[in-house]
């Protein structure tokens, strides 16, 4: 039986966060959403959804509503010098909420979004149980998968989710790809011949739904539709789908590091990565190929544009 849960959300309004929200009120849940303005308050609230105004680096702002909820989904980021610290302040603070729900003897289940680049250059697939190795941009992203990790008791659900490189709508690295054929010049860093684990953005909303649905869910769980693809073959079947074909250019690694900083590293990772554990939920990827798909997810791209 499926239990509709009361959930707390961070980042309801970003490229994850938009399709985890989609995909839990499809599921009939309550989704309580933490937004940082008035103004997105009432978008989202046009749209049914509770909106919490509160900011991460204020836990004080959201703890007290999430202590209040079933399930907490964590998808926020910030982007900035201080992300890192602020997700770190985050975490302590779905902690803080969990605590206190255990306190008064209710149950909770948390779900931390990692990503795929924890693992680092696979050299063969790898599934949940494979060895971390970081790139420098997300070398602290471990430890903070095993804070919520740890926090697992009989009263405590924990859960990661390591998505792949997401794509689906018009925003993300790929949609940058297909934006960059639309001005028809796509940049590969380093070589292209490496493989990108991806994840079409609806796939990885319902892993999520999934997750907090099921009363046995927790631990990791990757999310990846297993095509195995070059990055090389991705950007081709997007020039070719260009409206006059763009051209494509190799940036060598050390300009890329000089130019990104130490995303380039993590641009270049070769993985090939396998998501055992999420179809042992029944999470059955419906896209499988990014290169296989360019026509549709250039049509979404368009219409994600147009609508925003
Ligand atoms: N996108 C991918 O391909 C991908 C792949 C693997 C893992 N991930 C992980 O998934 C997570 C989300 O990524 P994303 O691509 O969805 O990022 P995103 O589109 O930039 O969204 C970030 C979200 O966090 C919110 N946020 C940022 N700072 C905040 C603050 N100080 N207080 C409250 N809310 C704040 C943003 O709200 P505003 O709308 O107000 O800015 C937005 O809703 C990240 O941890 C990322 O590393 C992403």
């Amino acid at each position: 039986m499926v239990l509709f849960m009361r959930i707390f959300l961070t980042g309801a309004t970003g490229y994850v966060g938009t399709a985890v929200l989609d995909a839990i009120v499809r599921a009939g849940h309550e989704p309580l959403a933490l937004v940082r303005t008035p103004e997105t308050a009432e978008r989202v609230a046009t749209r049914g959804v509770r909106p919490v105004v509160g900011e991460l680096a204020a836990p004080e702002s959201w703890v007290e509503v999430a202590a209040t909820c079933e399930a907490i989904i964590h998808t926020a980021f910030e982007g900035t010098r201080q992300g890192v610290s602020l997700d770190r302040l985050t975490i302590d603070g779905l902690l803080d909420a969990a605590r206190r729900r255990t306190e008064a003897g209710a149950a909770t289940t948390l779900v931390y979004t990692s990503g795929i680049w924890v693992l680092g250059d696979t050299l063969e697939l790898a599934d949940e149980t494979a060895p971390v190795n970081p790139p420098d941009l997300v070398a602290w992203r471990p430890s903070h998968e095993q804070l919520v990790l740890d926090a697992a008791s009989s009263a405590v659900r924990a859960a990661v989710i390591r998505p792949g490189i997401v794509y689906g709508g018009a925003r993300g690295i790929v949609a940058d790809l297909l934006k960059e054929g639309g001005n028809g010049l796509i940049r590969i860093i380093g070589t292209g011949t490496n493989h990108w684990p991806c994840v079409y953005d609806r796939d990885l909303a319902d892993l999520y739904a999934r997750v907090v649905a099921n009363p046995e869910a927790q631990g990791i769980y990757h999310a990846t539709d297993e095509a195995d693809e070059r990055v090389e073959d991705i950007v081709e079947a997007i020039a070719e789908h260009s409206k006059t074909r763009a051209d494509v250019r190799r940036v060598p690694i050390a300009e890329a590091r000089t130019k990104l900083g130490p995303i380039a590293d993590a641009l270049v990772l070769d993985q090939r990565v396998r998501s055992p554990r999420a179809r042992t939920l029944g999470w059955e990827p419906t896209l499988h190929s990014i290169a296989g798909n360019v026509a549709r997810l250039l049509e979404e791209f368009r219409d994600a544009r147009a609508a925003a």
